[in-house]
């Protein structure tokens, strides 16, 4: 899973190497439209502050580069708040 995902570039490259994984990116803003998606790729379109909406157990890896950049101030997210989607991997 990619938080923050932007354009979705990482989650599509990632997707195409591996394609026997479930590659997810997660993002407040719609900005993914203009990719190829791989069909083992989803986008969704959420604010991670919130929450994340995985099965428990359902995500082995997470990625984020530069998210909390643009993050508003008292909403740091911290994947390890979010520890029942982890899973063993993960952990
Ligand atoms: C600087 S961009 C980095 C995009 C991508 N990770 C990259 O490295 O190219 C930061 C991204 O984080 C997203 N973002 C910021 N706050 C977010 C939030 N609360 N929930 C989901 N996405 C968020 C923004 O919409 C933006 O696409």
């Amino acid at each position: 899973m990619d938080v923050g995902c932007g354009t979705g570039l990482w989650v599509q490259e990632v997707a195409i190497e591996y394609s026997k994984a479930t590659v997810s990116g997660v993002d407040l803003s719609p900005i993914q439209g203009t990719l190829q998606v791989p069909p083992n790729a989803e986008f969704y379109v959420a604010d991670v502050t919130e929450g994340l909406y995985f099965d428990d157990g359902s995500i082995d890896l997470v990625q984020s580069r530069c998210a909390n950049l643009s993050m508003a101030e008292r909403q740091d997210f911290d994947v390890r708040d979010h520890g029942n989607a982890m899973g063993p991997i993960c952990e």
